[in-house]
């Protein structure tokens, strides 16, 4: 195995897991991040997010040496003498009012990489970006790369998700390289051959465009059957048996058919909405997309419409929420349906205790929270409730104890939004009971 020096450009959720994983797979890697905060826990030796199995690589590899940090692009790609010949761009691409991707931190690195290279080195994107950046970010580098230094842009998108990111990035599905160039794809093959993965080889706009396109077909699978669960609900029918009737179809398969009450995170709601940006600049209107985030918002308000249902008069109650981070395994807070909930809930005069098992830190500070109680755990966040409702399905909370709970409850009122009980075992324990999409 050959093993190469790398630069890994943003140590967030995807750069800290690539920058790890590579290092552990034999590269020796430095991982560069702007925020000083992260960087000093990071040379401290602290993993500075929740994500399962990180901890241990990452100990692993800074121990070895193959994993350091550096505070500026230009120490990352000369770093003790070794100068870096892939450099990862893996910051942020956050979305702007109109719901374009802004890649200004996309830019800012590639102009910096263009004047600090010295020597053949390959700038990869790795963040989700819309399609023809690779094309952008050539160009920033021709215009400040003034010592005519050769390199070549690669597309190579990230399609790990958080909570079982670095088993997703160990053991891919696929690896997709978009190149242009012979001498860019086998430096890639060789920084990817120890994972035995498949990799696929594009040009540059297919590779960006399959991360969109794939993350987009995603949502529209979420959002598909949760559309499905609105008319199970009207007519009385399960919304689980019929994914399960669907899932048996090879065709559709099992998996994102789970009905629930929305789906959220740093990665569907931003590139559902950079995705319909771009392919409306480019002069289709994808209308499909927009209809999938027309039906996650109005599942995103369920919590709030089946309390009304259940409590009557709001103004004062109480409501337990039980998990915060937008999906269970990590301590992720942006864009979590557990917001809306919040919100509306307090729009509504709702009182609320909460409880998450990791992401309460994170939540703490944010202003949808001010004036939340954070709970020391579920039967705490339950006690003296109106009603419970469960916004992310941790494992911890299948095994609540229904009976336990029912006991410390003002009145039993659950909202199962994650369809993790048995109704008839809930409703048997004296429970009203609401899950979505269910009789
Ligand atoms: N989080 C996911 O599950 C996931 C999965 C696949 C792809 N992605 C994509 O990967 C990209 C990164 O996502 P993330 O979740 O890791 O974000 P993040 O916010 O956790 O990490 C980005 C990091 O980049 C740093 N940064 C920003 N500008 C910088 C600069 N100029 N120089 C150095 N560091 C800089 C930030 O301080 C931050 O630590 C996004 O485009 C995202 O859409 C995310």
């Amino acid at each position: 195995m050959k093993s190469h020096d790398v630069c890994v450009v943003g140590a967030g959720y995807v750069g800290l897991v690539t920058g790890s994983c590579l290092a552990e797979i034999g590269h020796r890697v430095v991982c560069v991040d702007s925020d000083p905060r992260k960087l000093k826990s990071l040379k401290a030796g602290k993993v500075p997010i929740h994500e399962p199995g990180l901890d241990e690589v990452f100990k692993r590899v800074v121990k070895s040496g193959k994993l350091t940090f550096a505070a500026s692009v230009e120490e990352g790609l000369l770093y003790k003498g070794r100068r870096a010949e892939v450099v990862f761009i893996a910051v942020g691409t956050p979305p702007r009012h109109d719901g374009s991707a802004d890649l200004s931190a996309v830019e800012a690195v590639a102009e910096t990489v263009a004047k600090h290279m010295d020597g053949y080195t390959v700038i990869v994107d790795k963040s989700t970006v819309p399609v023809e950046t690779g094309d952008w970010v050539s160009k920033t580098i021709q215009r400040f790369n003034k010592s005519g230094t050769p390199y070549d842009v690669v597309s190579n998108p990230e399609f790990l998700s958080e909570g079982s990111a670095v088993r997703d990035f160990m053991k891919p599905d696929r690896v997709v390289l978009g190149v242009s160039s012979k001498r860019a794809e086998t430096l890639m093959r060789e920084i990817y051959a120890p994972l035995k993965a498949t990799i696929l080889v594009t040009d540059l706009k297919s590779a960006e465009l399959i991360k969109h396109a794939s993350n987009s077909f995603l949502a529209t699978k979420i959002s598909y059957i949760n559309a499905v669960s609105i008319l199970c609900e009207k007519v009385g029918a399960d919304v689980g048996m019929v994914a399960k009737g669907m899932g048996l179809d090879r065709r559709i398969g099992p998996m994102f058919l789970n009905a629930g009450i929305g789906f959220g995170g740093f990665c569907f709601p931003k590139d559902l909405e950079a995705f319909h940006w771009i392919s409306k600049q480019k002069g289709y209107d994808f209308k499909l997309l927009k209809a999938v985030q027309e039906i996650n918002a109005l599942q995103l308000s369920w919590v709030s419409r089946k309390i009304e249902e259940k409590l009557w008069n709001l103004e004062g109650k109480t409501v337990a929420v039980l998990g915060l981070a937008f999906k269970p395994d990590t301590d992720d807070m942006r864009y979590a349906p557990s917001l809306e909930v919040v919100t509306g809930l307090r729009a509504r005069g709702v009182k609320i205790r909460a409880f998450d098992p990791v992401a309460m830190e994170r939540a703490r500070v944010l202003p949808e929270f001010k004036g939340v109680h954070f709970a020391k755990d579920e039967y705490d966040a339950i006690k003296g409730c109106d009603a419970l409702a469960i916004v992310t399905e941790w494992p911890r909370f299948k095994d609540l104890d229904l009976r336990r709970a029912k006991k410390l409850m003002r009145t039993a009122v659950l909202l199962d939004g994650r369809n993790i009980f048995d109704p008839e075992k809930a409703r048997a324990l004296g429970f009203d009971y609401a899950g979505v999409g269910r009789p």
